[in-house]
């Protein structure tokens, strides 16, 4: 049974930024209720309710996720090290964004699969095999048509997007090869649970999984996890490995000490959830009141990356152009629109981050340490930066 922990009240679409036109026409925009719920039989923490993946992801999705360096890097070692491990003759990845993980492939080992037109066009022109669709059994077993079976499938941050876990599963068993391997990264619920970070909860982010939650919901598509390891991607994720009940593979040591690590951390138990959402209701009162002293002095106040999560966080805690002067983003597709909900203009780095600037919120905490070393002189020069995770402070 799903029970409700976290309410976190209306909110826009994390990623429908507003062009200076729309936001003429504050009426027209979509929000819903973001709420959070855990599964007391299967432990998984999902949104209570789902929006339509065809609001979500169309033809003007704006995350790049080669935009980071960090992602750039993850990825890059990832296919080197699975390429390595699993040998694969033929990979697939589900969610191929605009090609930074396949790009690590010979373009006929591998096979993209992407929603989002804009994205799905760009692996394509670069000669990339692209099914420009949303992931589903239909879809599997007409790529089957085409190479039979796959031996390594890769989706990183995209399987906890789909509502439908159980098609996005079942689909998956259809292309695998017998000793064929998943491999999924999403953030991970024992980082939330840590980092207070609550801002991993929007309309993409239908899932945030744990070990124990995936090992139940895989189960009933004939699919079982052999090993997993802590990344520190997107603010802290898993990485699971996943193959067929039948499969050759082992469980791992590091299986085994992560799982249990999950036991002792309680990710099982509903109370855990309700700890949590306690400790998000006073990280709310913090960030306000600590931005409410900072304008009371007169400061000026940005907010650095023009992230999802900051929609969560500013439109849970009522921070807009009552506090913030302007977003500053690297992403030339969100430079010049405005932030959901609140309405903040968003601009370059290069004509927001001056000499004016006192305080930067991280709306892009997960790249605290790329924006440190980056911003040294910044920092220098008496600048600061706020964070809400583990708590709202000033760095
Ligand atoms: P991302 O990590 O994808 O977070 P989310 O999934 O919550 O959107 O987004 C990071 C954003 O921050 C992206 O728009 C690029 C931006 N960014 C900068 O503007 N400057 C930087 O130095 C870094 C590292 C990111």
């Amino acid at each position: 049974m799903k029970k409700k922990f976290l309410d976190l009240g209306t909110h826009p679409l994390a990623n429908a930024f507003l062009s200076k036109k729309e936001i003429k026409h504050p009426k027209r925009e979509y929000f819903y209720k973001l709420s959070v719920g855990f599964d007391t039989k299967s432990y998984l923490v999902s949104l209570m309710r789902t929006v339509n993946p065809k609001k979500q992801y169309t033809d003007k999705y704006a995350h790049r996720a080669s935009q980071s360096m960090t992602m750039k890097h993850s990825f890059k070692n990832i296919a080197n090290i699975l390429k390595k491990r699993f040998k694969p003759r033929i990979s697939l990845e589900i969610g191929s964004n605009d090609g930074v993980f396949i790009q690590n492939f010979k373009k006929k080992k591998i096979i993209a699969v992407e929603p989002c037109a804009n994205l799905a066009r760009i692996t394509k022109k670069r000669g990339f095999k692209t099914y420009a669709k949303f992931w589903t059994k239909m879809l599997a077993k007409r790529i089957s048509k085409f190479c039979k079976k796959v031996d390594l499938i890769f989706s990183a941050n995209t399987i906890s997007h789909i509502p439908d876990y159980k098609e996005t599963f079942d689909a998956i068993d259809i292309l695998l090869s017998n000793n064929g391997v998943l491999v999924v990264e999403d953030p991970y619920v024992g980082s939330v649970l840590k980092l207070n970070s609550y801002d991993q909860f929007y309309d993409e982010h239908v899932y945030v999984f744990s070990l124990m939650a995936i090992s139940n919901i895989i189960k009933s598509s004939g699919l079982r996890i052999f090993d997993a390891e802590e990344i520190s991607t997107h603010g802290g994720s898993m990485r699971y490995y996943i193959c067929k009940e039948q499969s050759k593979f082992k469980l791992t040591k590091r299986f085994n000490i992560l799982y249990k690590k999950e036991i002792k951390y309680e990710i099982d138990k509903f109370s855990t959830y309700n700890s949590f959402s306690k400790r998000i209701k006073k990280s709310k009162k913090d960030l306000v009141n600590l931005f409410k002293n900072l304008k009371r002095k007169n400061k000026k106040i940005i907010s650095y990356g023009a992230t999802y999560k900051s929609t969560t966080v500013f439109n849970y805690c009522n921070i807009g152009k009552n506090f913030l002067d302007y977003v500053i983003d690297t992403t030339p597709n969100k430079q010049g629109k405005f932030t959901p909900g609140k309405h903040v203009p968003i601009i370059s780095p290069e004509k927001g981050f001056n000499i004016t600037v006192d305080y930067a919120f991280l709306g892009a905490w997960n790249f605290k340490k790329e924006i440190m070393s980056k911003e040294k002189n910044f920092i220098k020069r008496g600048g600061k930066f706020i964070t809400h995770v583990p708590k709202a402070r000033i760095i």
